[in-house]
Protein backbone atom coordinates (compact mmCIF):
# COMPACT_ATOMS: atom_id res chain seq x y z
CA UNK A 1 0.00 0.00 0.00
CA UNK A 2 2.85 2.70 0.50
CA UNK A 3 4.41 1.38 -2.44
CA UNK A 4 2.74 2.89 -5.28
CA UNK A 5 3.92 5.69 -7.45
CA UNK A 6 0.78 6.84 -9.58
CA UNK A 7 -1.39 8.51 -7.25
CA UNK A 8 -4.55 8.77 -9.38
CA UNK A 9 -3.99 5.35 -11.23
CA UNK A 10 -2.95 3.56 -8.51
CA UNK A 11 -5.77 5.27 -6.06
CA UNK A 12 -7.97 3.96 -8.57
CA UNK A 13 -6.91 0.36 -8.79
CA UNK A 14 -6.33 0.72 -5.05
CA UNK A 15 -10.01 1.00 -4.22
CA UNK A 16 -9.78 -2.90 -4.86
CA UNK A 17 -7.55 -3.16 -1.89
CA UNK A 18 -9.08 -1.10 0.76
CA UNK A 19 -9.73 -2.40 3.92
CA UNK A 20 -13.17 -2.23 4.75
CA UNK A 21 -12.38 -2.79 8.46
CA UNK A 22 -15.02 -1.92 10.49
CA UNK A 23 -15.39 1.04 13.02
CA UNK A 24 -17.29 1.86 15.65
CA UNK A 25 -20.58 3.43 15.57
CA UNK A 26 -22.19 -0.43 14.75
CA UNK A 27 -20.34 -1.20 11.55
CA UNK A 28 -21.53 -4.42 10.36
CA UNK A 29 -18.67 -6.09 9.18
CA UNK A 30 -14.90 -6.66 10.63
CA UNK A 31 -12.47 -7.81 8.52
CA UNK A 32 -8.90 -8.62 9.61
CA UNK A 33 -5.91 -6.27 9.57
CA UNK A 34 -4.23 -7.45 6.47
CA UNK A 35 -1.63 -5.48 5.21
CA UNK A 36 -2.46 -5.32 1.59
CA UNK A 37 0.30 -5.89 -1.17
CA UNK A 38 0.97 -2.79 -3.26
CA UNK A 39 -0.23 -2.52 -6.57
CA UNK A 40 1.93 -3.17 -9.61
CA UNK A 41 3.26 -0.22 -11.02
CA UNK A 42 0.24 -0.28 -12.99
CA UNK A 43 0.42 2.05 -16.67
CA UNK A 44 -2.97 3.84 -17.29
CA UNK A 45 -2.35 5.78 -20.68
CA UNK A 46 -3.02 9.80 -19.41
CA UNK A 47 -5.86 11.73 -20.58
CA UNK A 48 -5.24 13.29 -23.55
CA UNK A 49 -6.50 16.54 -24.95
CA UNK A 50 -7.92 17.91 -21.73
CA UNK A 51 -10.71 20.52 -22.26
CA UNK A 52 -10.66 23.22 -19.75
CA UNK A 53 -13.49 25.48 -20.57
CA UNK A 54 -13.45 29.12 -19.27
CA UNK A 55 -15.83 28.51 -16.15
CA UNK A 56 -14.38 28.98 -12.69
CA UNK A 57 -11.09 27.88 -11.79
CA UNK A 58 -12.42 24.96 -10.23
CA UNK A 59 -14.38 23.63 -13.09
CA UNK A 60 -12.54 21.29 -15.26
CA UNK A 61 -13.64 18.86 -18.06
CA UNK A 62 -11.18 16.22 -17.97
CA UNK A 63 -10.91 13.94 -21.44
CA UNK A 64 -12.78 11.32 -22.04
CA UNK A 65 -10.79 9.11 -23.58
CA UNK A 66 -8.41 7.60 -20.71
CA UNK A 67 -7.34 4.26 -20.66
CA UNK A 68 -8.24 2.23 -17.67
CA UNK A 69 -8.10 -1.35 -18.56
CA UNK A 70 -4.65 -1.64 -17.29
CA UNK A 71 -5.87 -0.28 -13.67
CA UNK A 72 -9.10 -2.82 -14.21
CA UNK A 73 -6.15 -5.56 -14.40
CA UNK A 74 -3.74 -4.34 -11.45
CA UNK A 75 -7.28 -3.81 -9.44
CA UNK A 76 -8.01 -7.58 -9.79
CA UNK A 77 -4.12 -8.10 -8.57
CA UNK A 78 -4.42 -5.89 -5.83
CA UNK A 79 -8.01 -7.62 -4.69
CA UNK A 80 -6.37 -10.94 -4.79
CA UNK A 81 -3.36 -10.07 -2.43
CA UNK A 82 -6.24 -8.84 -0.27
CA UNK A 83 -9.19 -11.51 -0.31
CA UNK A 84 -8.52 -12.00 3.55
CA UNK A 85 -9.46 -8.48 3.82
CA UNK A 86 -11.85 -8.16 1.45
CA UNK A 87 -13.43 -9.34 -1.99
CA UNK A 88 -12.49 -7.54 -4.40
CA UNK A 89 -13.51 -4.44 -3.40
CA UNK A 90 -15.25 -2.82 -6.06
CA UNK A 91 -12.68 -1.57 -8.50
CA UNK A 92 -13.80 -2.66 -12.12
CA UNK A 93 -16.81 -1.03 -11.23
CA UNK A 94 -14.54 2.06 -10.02
CA UNK A 95 -12.76 1.54 -13.31
CA UNK A 96 -15.79 1.15 -15.59
CA UNK A 97 -17.85 3.76 -13.36
CA UNK A 98 -15.35 6.34 -14.26
CA UNK A 99 -15.12 5.80 -18.36
CA UNK A 100 -18.89 5.75 -18.27
CA UNK A 101 -19.42 8.85 -15.92
CA UNK A 102 -17.26 10.66 -18.41
CA UNK A 103 -19.82 9.98 -20.97
CA UNK A 104 -22.95 11.06 -18.65
CA UNK A 105 -21.66 14.32 -17.10
CA UNK A 106 -22.86 15.64 -14.06
CA UNK A 107 -20.41 17.58 -11.73
CA UNK A 108 -19.59 16.76 -7.98
CA UNK A 109 -18.92 19.53 -5.67
CA UNK A 110 -16.92 18.43 -2.61
CA UNK A 111 -17.06 21.54 0.57
CA UNK A 112 -13.31 21.33 2.62
CA UNK A 113 -14.16 22.06 6.02
CA UNK A 114 -11.14 24.28 6.72
CA UNK A 115 -7.24 24.91 5.60
CA UNK A 116 -5.71 25.52 9.81
CA UNK A 117 -7.26 22.81 11.71
CA UNK A 118 -4.97 20.36 9.23
CA UNK A 119 -2.34 21.38 6.52
CA UNK A 120 -4.06 17.80 4.65
CA UNK A 121 -7.61 19.33 3.64
CA UNK A 122 -5.60 21.95 1.09
CA UNK A 123 -2.23 20.21 0.56
CA UNK A 124 -3.18 16.49 0.33
CA UNK A 125 -7.29 15.89 -0.14
CA UNK A 126 -7.62 19.41 -2.93
CA UNK A 127 -4.76 17.91 -5.13
CA UNK A 128 -5.42 13.95 -4.83
CA UNK A 129 -9.07 14.67 -5.44
CA UNK A 130 -8.93 17.06 -8.29
CA UNK A 131 -6.56 14.15 -9.88
CA UNK A 132 -9.31 11.50 -8.90
CA UNK A 133 -11.93 13.96 -10.93
CA UNK A 134 -9.71 14.48 -13.47
CA UNK A 135 -8.33 10.71 -14.22
CA UNK A 136 -12.16 9.58 -13.78
CA UNK A 137 -13.40 12.43 -16.04
CA UNK A 138 -15.86 14.14 -14.50
CA UNK A 139 -16.28 18.14 -13.66
CA UNK A 140 -15.37 19.59 -10.21
CA UNK A 141 -15.76 22.38 -8.15
CA UNK A 142 -13.82 22.30 -4.84
CA UNK A 143 -14.52 24.63 -2.40
CA UNK A 144 -13.39 25.48 1.36
CA UNK A 145 -15.44 26.39 4.30
CA UNK A 146 -12.83 28.01 6.51
CA UNK A 147 -13.77 26.46 9.67
CA UNK A 148 -17.66 28.69 9.09
CA UNK A 149 -20.92 26.34 9.12
CA UNK A 150 -22.47 28.94 7.49
CA UNK A 151 -20.16 29.83 4.85
CA UNK A 152 -20.30 25.80 4.40
CA UNK A 153 -24.35 26.34 3.57
CA UNK A 154 -23.75 29.67 1.36
CA UNK A 155 -20.95 27.18 -0.78
CA UNK A 156 -23.11 24.47 -0.69
CA UNK A 157 -26.45 26.40 -1.74
CA UNK A 158 -24.45 27.94 -4.98
CA UNK A 159 -23.51 24.87 -5.92
CA UNK A 160 -26.51 23.17 -5.99
CA UNK A 161 -27.57 26.33 -7.69
CA UNK A 162 -24.60 26.02 -10.10
CA UNK A 163 -26.17 21.84 -11.67
CA UNK A 164 -24.23 19.61 -9.10
CA UNK A 165 -25.70 16.24 -8.62
CA UNK A 166 -23.56 15.17 -6.41
CA UNK A 167 -22.09 17.21 -3.43
CA UNK A 168 -19.05 15.48 -0.34
CA UNK A 169 -18.85 17.69 2.70
CA UNK A 170 -16.62 17.63 5.39
CA UNK A 171 -18.85 18.69 7.88
CA UNK A 172 -17.67 21.26 10.77
CA UNK A 173 -20.61 19.47 13.28
CA UNK A 174 -23.18 17.27 12.64
CA UNK A 175 -25.80 19.57 13.19
CA UNK A 176 -25.04 21.51 9.84
CA UNK A 177 -23.51 18.90 8.05
CA UNK A 178 -27.37 17.23 8.08
CA UNK A 179 -29.06 20.33 6.96
CA UNK A 180 -26.88 20.73 4.44
CA UNK A 181 -27.59 17.23 3.28
CA UNK A 182 -31.17 17.68 3.57
CA UNK A 183 -31.32 20.56 1.69
CA UNK A 184 -29.34 19.07 -1.11
CA UNK A 185 -31.83 15.51 -1.06
CA UNK A 186 -34.63 18.29 -1.06
CA UNK A 187 -33.28 19.26 -4.35
CA UNK A 188 -32.33 16.34 -5.88
CA UNK A 189 -28.58 16.36 -4.85
CA UNK A 190 -26.98 12.85 -3.66
CA UNK A 191 -24.15 13.58 -0.65
CA UNK A 192 -21.45 11.76 0.69
CA UNK A 193 -19.65 12.42 3.80
CA UNK A 194 -16.41 12.99 3.34
CA UNK A 195 -13.91 11.61 6.09
CA UNK A 196 -16.34 12.81 8.70
CA UNK A 197 -19.57 11.25 9.37
CA UNK A 198 -22.41 13.46 9.98
CA UNK A 199 -25.00 12.14 12.33
CA UNK A 200 -28.43 11.67 11.95
CA UNK A 201 -27.56 12.76 8.48
CA UNK A 202 -28.82 11.28 4.93
CA UNK A 203 -25.47 10.45 3.03
CA UNK A 204 -25.57 8.20 0.62
CA UNK A 205 -21.93 7.21 1.72
CA UNK A 206 -19.51 7.78 4.15
CA UNK A 207 -15.38 7.62 2.50
CA UNK A 208 -13.31 7.57 5.51
CA UNK A 209 -10.19 5.51 7.50
CA UNK A 210 -11.05 3.41 10.32
CA UNK A 211 -10.56 5.90 12.71
CA UNK A 212 -10.90 3.85 16.03
CA UNK A 213 -7.89 1.96 14.16
CA UNK A 214 -6.50 6.04 14.34
CA UNK A 215 -7.18 6.43 17.62
CA UNK A 216 -5.75 2.85 18.57
CA UNK A 217 -2.35 3.36 16.79
CA UNK A 218 -1.83 6.97 18.56
CA UNK A 219 -2.51 5.19 22.32
CA UNK A 220 -0.12 2.21 20.83
CA UNK A 221 2.54 4.58 19.70
CA UNK A 222 2.50 6.44 23.39
CA UNK A 223 2.99 3.09 25.23
CA UNK A 224 5.42 2.20 23.12
CA UNK A 225 6.81 5.55 23.45
CA UNK A 226 6.91 5.59 27.07
CA UNK A 227 8.09 2.13 27.25
CA UNK A 228 11.20 2.78 25.31
CA UNK A 229 11.81 6.11 27.84
CA UNK A 230 11.79 3.09 30.01
CA UNK A 231 9.04 5.59 31.91
CA UNK A 232 6.49 3.64 35.08
CA UNK A 233 4.80 5.05 36.11
CA UNK A 234 4.11 7.77 33.20
CA UNK A 235 1.96 10.86 34.21
CA UNK A 236 0.11 11.69 30.75
CA UNK A 237 -2.30 14.53 29.11
CA UNK A 238 -4.86 13.93 26.58
CA UNK A 239 -5.55 16.71 23.72
CA UNK A 240 -8.98 15.36 21.96
CA UNK A 241 -9.86 17.04 18.77
CA UNK A 242 -12.86 18.97 18.13
CA UNK A 243 -16.02 17.74 20.58
CA UNK A 244 -17.99 18.28 17.37
CA UNK A 245 -16.10 16.15 14.98
CA UNK A 246 -17.27 12.46 15.18
CA UNK A 247 -13.95 11.41 14.22
CA UNK A 248 -12.40 13.27 17.43
CA UNK A 249 -15.05 10.99 19.03
CA UNK A 250 -13.48 8.03 17.88
CA UNK A 251 -10.14 8.64 18.07
CA UNK A 252 -10.50 9.50 21.63
CA UNK A 253 -12.25 5.97 21.94
CA UNK A 254 -9.18 4.20 19.97
CA UNK A 255 -6.75 5.46 21.85
CA UNK A 256 -8.50 5.45 25.42
CA UNK A 257 -9.23 1.85 24.73
CA UNK A 258 -5.62 0.98 24.04
CA UNK A 259 -4.52 2.86 27.08
CA UNK A 260 -7.26 1.48 29.25
CA UNK A 261 -5.33 -1.85 30.91
CA UNK A 262 -1.91 0.70 31.68
CA UNK A 263 -4.41 3.31 33.08
CA UNK A 264 -6.33 0.26 35.12
CA UNK A 265 -2.73 -1.08 36.15
CA UNK A 266 -1.55 2.58 37.57
CA UNK A 267 1.19 2.72 34.98
CA UNK A 268 -0.22 5.52 33.25
CA UNK A 269 -2.00 8.73 35.16
CA UNK A 270 -4.06 10.59 32.97
CA UNK A 271 -3.41 13.96 34.62
CA UNK A 272 -5.45 16.20 32.40
CA UNK A 273 -7.24 16.18 29.20
CA UNK A 274 -9.35 18.85 27.39
CA UNK A 275 -11.39 18.62 23.67
CA UNK A 276 -9.93 21.88 21.19
CA UNK A 277 -12.46 23.29 19.93
CA UNK A 278 -12.73 23.23 16.05
CA UNK A 279 -9.35 21.34 16.32
CA UNK A 280 -8.22 24.93 16.78
CA UNK A 281 -3.90 24.76 16.79
CA UNK A 282 -3.92 28.08 18.49
CA UNK A 283 -6.41 27.48 21.52
CA UNK A 284 -4.68 23.31 21.66
CA UNK A 285 -1.38 25.57 22.70
CA UNK A 286 -3.48 27.42 25.29
CA UNK A 287 -5.28 24.48 26.84
CA UNK A 288 -1.73 22.66 26.38
CA UNK A 289 -0.13 25.34 28.52
CA UNK A 290 -2.94 25.20 31.20
CA UNK A 291 -3.27 21.32 31.78
CA UNK A 292 0.52 21.34 31.91
CA UNK A 293 0.54 23.98 34.61
CA UNK A 294 -2.10 22.56 36.51
CA UNK A 295 -0.25 19.17 36.52
CA UNK A 296 2.48 21.41 38.22
CA UNK A 297 4.52 20.92 34.98
CA UNK A 298 5.47 17.43 35.47
CA UNK A 299 4.17 14.83 32.69
CA UNK A 300 5.74 12.00 31.00
CA UNK A 301 3.70 12.03 27.69
CA UNK A 302 1.22 13.93 25.19
CA UNK A 303 -1.91 12.06 23.28
CA UNK A 304 -2.34 14.62 20.73
CA UNK A 305 -5.61 13.80 18.08
CA UNK A 306 -3.16 15.23 15.09
CA UNK A 307 0.19 16.52 13.81
CA UNK A 308 -1.41 20.06 14.63
CA UNK A 309 -2.56 19.86 18.39
CA UNK A 310 1.05 17.87 18.74
CA UNK A 311 3.08 20.73 17.34
CA UNK A 312 1.38 22.90 19.67
CA UNK A 313 1.84 20.91 22.77
CA UNK A 314 5.45 20.44 21.69
CA UNK A 315 6.22 24.48 21.28
CA UNK A 316 4.72 24.73 24.78
CA UNK A 317 7.06 21.81 26.12
CA UNK A 318 9.74 23.48 24.53
CA UNK A 319 9.09 26.70 26.27
CA UNK A 320 9.61 24.63 29.77
CA UNK A 321 12.68 22.75 28.58
CA UNK A 322 10.55 19.46 28.06
CA UNK A 323 10.84 16.73 25.92
CA UNK A 324 8.29 13.53 25.78
CA UNK A 325 6.55 11.33 23.82
CA UNK A 326 3.59 13.16 21.86
CA UNK A 327 1.70 11.26 19.40
CA UNK A 328 -0.29 13.11 16.43
CA UNK A 329 -1.74 12.21 12.94
CA UNK A 330 -1.78 13.16 9.51
CA UNK A 331 1.96 12.33 8.47
CA UNK A 332 2.38 16.13 7.61
CA UNK A 333 5.49 17.69 6.68
CA UNK A 334 5.44 19.55 10.41
CA UNK A 335 4.86 16.11 12.16
CA UNK A 336 7.31 13.72 9.83
CA UNK A 337 9.97 15.98 10.77
CA UNK A 338 9.33 16.35 14.25
CA UNK A 339 9.16 12.44 14.22
CA UNK A 340 12.53 12.67 12.84
CA UNK A 341 14.01 15.58 15.41
CA UNK A 342 12.67 13.43 18.47
CA UNK A 343 10.11 15.99 19.48
CA UNK A 344 7.30 13.82 18.48
CA UNK A 345 7.14 10.14 19.20
CA UNK A 346 4.76 9.16 16.20
CA UNK A 347 2.28 9.88 13.97
CA UNK A 348 -0.20 8.31 11.91
CA UNK A 349 0.08 8.12 7.62
CA UNK A 350 -3.36 8.29 6.17
CA UNK A 351 -3.53 8.10 2.51
CA UNK A 352 -5.62 10.46 1.02
CA UNK A 353 -4.72 9.38 -2.42
CA UNK A 354 -6.16 6.18 -1.53
CA UNK A 355 -9.57 8.10 0.07
CA UNK A 356 -9.77 10.39 -2.44
CA UNK A 357 -10.24 8.00 -5.20
CA UNK A 358 -12.67 5.98 -3.33
CA UNK A 359 -14.78 9.32 -2.61
CA UNK A 360 -14.27 9.97 -6.20
CA UNK A 361 -15.66 6.33 -7.02
CA UNK A 362 -18.79 6.60 -5.03
CA UNK A 363 -19.61 10.19 -6.73
CA UNK A 364 -19.19 8.42 -10.00
CA UNK A 365 -21.60 5.55 -8.69
CA UNK A 366 -24.51 8.29 -7.68
CA UNK A 367 -23.76 10.19 -10.79
CA UNK A 368 -25.13 7.42 -12.97
CA UNK A 369 -27.77 6.66 -10.49
CA UNK A 370 -26.14 3.89 -9.10
CA UNK A 371 -25.52 2.83 -5.29
CA UNK A 372 -22.00 3.19 -4.31
CA UNK A 373 -20.33 -0.39 -3.85
CA UNK A 374 -19.29 -0.59 -0.27
CA UNK A 375 -19.49 -4.26 -0.05
CA UNK A 376 -22.20 -4.69 2.45
CA UNK A 377 -19.82 -2.19 4.68
CA UNK A 378 -22.10 0.29 6.69
CA UNK A 379 -21.80 2.71 9.65
CA UNK A 380 -24.10 3.36 11.59
CA UNK A 381 -25.19 7.33 12.04
CA UNK A 382 -27.19 7.19 15.13
CA UNK A 383 -30.67 6.49 12.98
CA UNK A 384 -29.21 4.78 10.10
CA UNK A 385 -26.91 2.60 8.66
CA UNK A 386 -24.98 4.49 5.65
CA UNK A 387 -23.04 2.28 3.07
CA UNK A 388 -18.88 3.13 4.30
CA UNK A 389 -15.76 2.85 2.82
CA UNK A 390 -13.15 2.66 5.02
CA UNK A 391 -9.21 3.17 4.66
CA UNK A 392 -6.73 1.20 6.82
CA UNK A 393 -4.51 3.83 8.45
CA UNK A 394 -0.65 3.29 9.24
CA UNK A 395 1.30 4.33 12.33
CA UNK A 396 4.66 5.97 11.33
CA UNK A 397 8.08 6.34 13.61
CA UNK A 398 11.36 7.40 12.83
CA UNK A 399 12.18 4.05 10.78
CA UNK A 400 9.41 4.66 8.66
CA UNK A 401 8.78 8.00 7.98
CA UNK A 402 10.67 7.10 4.53
CA UNK A 403 7.24 4.61 3.65
CA UNK A 404 5.59 8.07 3.23
CA UNK A 405 7.94 9.77 1.20
CA UNK A 406 8.30 6.27 -1.21
CA UNK A 407 4.25 6.69 -1.40
CA UNK A 408 4.55 10.60 -2.78
CA UNK A 409 2.80 11.82 0.28
CA UNK A 410 5.52 14.01 0.96
CA UNK A 411 8.87 14.61 0.11
CA UNK A 412 12.00 14.53 1.15
CA UNK A 413 13.37 18.09 -0.25
CA UNK A 414 10.28 19.61 2.54
CA UNK A 415 11.10 16.73 5.33
CA UNK A 416 14.68 16.46 5.22
CA UNK A 417 15.68 19.87 5.82
CA UNK A 418 19.99 21.09 6.23
CA UNK A 419 19.03 20.43 9.98
CA UNK A 420 17.40 16.93 9.64
CA UNK A 421 20.53 15.98 7.26
CA UNK A 422 22.10 13.37 9.66
CA UNK A 423 18.20 12.29 11.00
CA UNK A 424 16.98 11.78 7.67
CA UNK A 425 20.44 9.40 6.73
CA UNK A 426 19.85 7.39 9.59
CA UNK A 427 16.44 6.81 8.90
CA UNK A 428 17.31 5.88 5.43
CA UNK A 429 15.77 8.24 3.67
CA UNK A 430 17.63 8.14 0.53
C1 LIG B 1 -9.47 14.35 10.29
C2 LIG B 1 -8.02 14.54 10.63
C3 LIG B 1 -7.71 16.01 10.83
C4 LIG B 1 -8.71 16.67 11.77
C5 LIG B 1 -8.55 18.18 11.81
C6 LIG B 1 -10.33 15.00 11.35
O1 LIG B 1 -11.68 14.84 11.10
O2 LIG B 1 -9.78 12.98 10.17
O3 LIG B 1 -7.21 14.00 9.61
O4 LIG B 1 -6.43 16.19 11.34
O5 LIG B 1 -10.03 16.39 11.36
O6 LIG B 1 -8.79 18.76 10.57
Amino acid sequence: MLKNKRAVASGLALIGALSLVASACGSKKKAADTTVAAAPDTTVAAATDTTVPAATDTTVVAAADTTVAAAAAAATTVAAAAATTVAAAGAPTTVAGAAAAAGAGGKVGVILPDSKSSVRWETADRPFLEAAFKEAGVQYDIQNAEGDAAKMQTIADGMIAGGVKVLAIVNLDSDSGAAIEKKAADAGVKTIDYDRLTLKGSASAYVSFDNVKVGQLQGEGLLKCLADKKVNPASIIELHGAPTDNNATLFKQGYQTAIKAAVDSGAIKVVGEEAVPGWDNVKGGQIFEQLLTKAGGKIDGVLAANDGLGGAAIAVLKKNSLQVPVTGQDASVDGLKAVLAGDQCMTVYKAVKVQAAAAAAAAISLLKGEAPDTKGQVVNDGVRDVPAVLATPVAIYKANVKDVIADGYQTKADVCTADLAAACTAAGIA
